[in-house]
Order: structure tokens, then sequence, then C-alpha cells
């Protein structure tokens, strides 16, 4: 159990809300557990038309916890087991509509959950980033596939590789957001399209959402993606990366080959 997801059923919206804001809510193991039981329980429970997924706080999410990372890189146990996993498995197969209000940082998962949204709300100075490559791990939740699909190879590469922020506007110009509106508003319009969503025909909009998403192919994507993350994350150079991020310096990887 965690307070730091919280959720609330009303009229259909299952509204999921990161409340960790101290810490830009980055995502916990307890945290991803509790996020995956809200998304399967969005699939299977008839009551729940919508999920919404929002933020306490000035960030959407700053990621995977970092602390998290080093107690998983040192240890023994196969990152498979980890809660993230069972979380992007619920994504794959998350077949009602995902709705996601973004102000703030996005990075890591903040970013890569949006993937699997269907309507994305963003702030215009939001700041979206997948800096995996920075803390020399892999790209995770299929973004390897889902990025370059919305956005083209080169500039997914870019967003991967260099791990700079691109901001709410360009997320929507990229065809990243649906709507990207001040910062105040947005919560206020994520709220407005996942009712009207609640309100459509449940088993047309559940078959349109499953006809557009090869559900297999993405569990398949995260496994092979999730191989790579995993030995990446015990390997020297991440633990620099992280180390460098505990200590507040730049990582060295000049020693690393
Ligand atoms: N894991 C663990 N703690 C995190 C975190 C993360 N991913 N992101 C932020 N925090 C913590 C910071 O350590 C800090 O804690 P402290 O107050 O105890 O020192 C607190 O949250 C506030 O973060 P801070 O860095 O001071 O805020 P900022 O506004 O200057 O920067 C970010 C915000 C999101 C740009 C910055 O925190 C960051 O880059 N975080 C790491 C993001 C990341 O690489 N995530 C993993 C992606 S795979």
């Amino acid at each position: 159990m965690t307070d730091h997801i919280r959720t609330e059923l009303n009229d259909g919206v299952l509204s999921v809300t990161f409340a960790r804001p101290d810490k830009k809510n980055a995502i916990t193991q307890a945290m991803y557990a509790a996020l995956s039981e809200a998304t399967e329980r969005a699939r299977t429970d008839d009551a729940v038309r919508v999920l919404l997924f929002k933020a306490e706080g000035d960030s959407f999410s700053a990621g995977n916890d970092i602390a998290d990372f080093i107690a998983i890189g040192s240890a023994k146990d196969d990152p498979f087991d980890m809660s993230v996993f069972r979380f992007l498995k619920a994504l794959a197969d998350m077949d009602k509509p995902m709705v996601a209000a973004v102000r703030g940082r996005a990075v890591g998962i903040g970013l890569t959950l949006l993937l699997h949204c269907d309507m994305v709300v963003v702030a215009e100075d939001a700041l979206l980033s997948a800096p995996f490559v920075n803390l020399a791990l892999a790209p995770e939740a299929a973004s390897t596939l889902l990025l370059p699909q919305v956005l083209g190879h080169q500039r997914a590469f870019e967003i991967f590789a260099l791990g700079e922020p691109i901001n709410g506007a360009t997320a929507l110009a990229w065809g990243l957001a649906n709507r990207a509106v001040a910062a105040a508003d947005v919560e206020a319009e994520a709220q407005a399209l996942a009712e009207r969503l609640a309100q459509r025909a449940p088993n047309s909009i559940r078959k349109t959402k499953r006809l557009m998403r090869d559900a297999e192919a993405l569990w398949a994507r995260m496994q092979r993606e999730g191989e790579a993350f995993g030995s990446q994350m015990k390997s020297a150079e991440a633990m620099e990366a992280f180390m460098a991020f505990s200590q507040k310096r730049a990582p060295d990887f000049s020693k690393n080959g």
C-alpha cells in the first residue's frame, strides 16, 4: 500500500493521481504496484469507462525513482520481477480510453506512459523528456516502437540519445498531444475530455481502441526492451549514472567501455 497513488471513481472516470510532489512524483515500486492495480481494475470493472492520469504539485512525474534503480541494480533479483513490468503489461492490455493531464516535467516513464494514452493534454510550458541514455539505461514501455511511429526515427532517436526535453507546444506540433493549454487549465481540459469519452458507447470505443493497437506486439517489445534495460541496470556505466544523480554531479563515462 502507498499513499503516493490516489484513485477516485466519479461518473465512469477513474482518476489516478501521482501524489509524491516533494520528489517530483518519481515512481517507486510500491507506486507501480498501485498503478498496476488501478489499470487492471479500470479494464475489468464495468463501472470504469475511462482512466485519467494526473498529478499533484508542479510535475507530472520525474520517472522511475532513481534510489530504487540503485537498490535493484545492486540486488541479485531478476529485474523482470519489478512491479513496473506488471504495470507495463496492464498498459499493453488496456482497451478502455486513457487520458493524461500533464503539467511541468514528464520524464522517462512520465513521457512513455503518454504513448499509451489515447488523449493527452499538456501545459504549453510542460517539459517532456526520455533521458534513458543519460542514465545509461534503455527505453521502456514499448517506446522504441511507439515514439518513432509518432515522431519519426530521427526525432525519437534524439529524444532518447540526447535526453533533452521538448516543451508542450512542440509535443502538440509533433503529434504527442491532443491539446496544449495554459498550465492552470490542464486538469479541467483533461477532465472534460475524460467525461466526454465516458459517455461514448463503451463497447464501440473499446473495439475501436483494440483495432488501433496491437497489444501482443506492444508486450513483445516491452519484454525485449526489458532485457536491454535489465542488463544495463546492473552495468558499471548505469551505476556511475545513478551515483552521479544522487551526488548531484555530471556522470563520467570515460572509463566505461
Ligand atoms: N528519483 C528519485 N528522486 C527524484 C527523482 C527521481 N527520478 N527526480 C527528482 N527526485 C527528487 C530529487 O532528488 C529531490 O529530492 P531532495 O529534495 O530530497 O534532494 C526532489 O525530487 C526534487 O528534485 P530536484 O532535482 O531538486 O527538482 P528540479 O526541479 O531541480 O528538477 C527534474 C526536476 C525532474 C528535472 C530533476 O529532478 C531530474 O532530472 N530528475 C531525474 C529524472 C530522471 O532521470 N528520471 C529517470 C528517467 S528513466
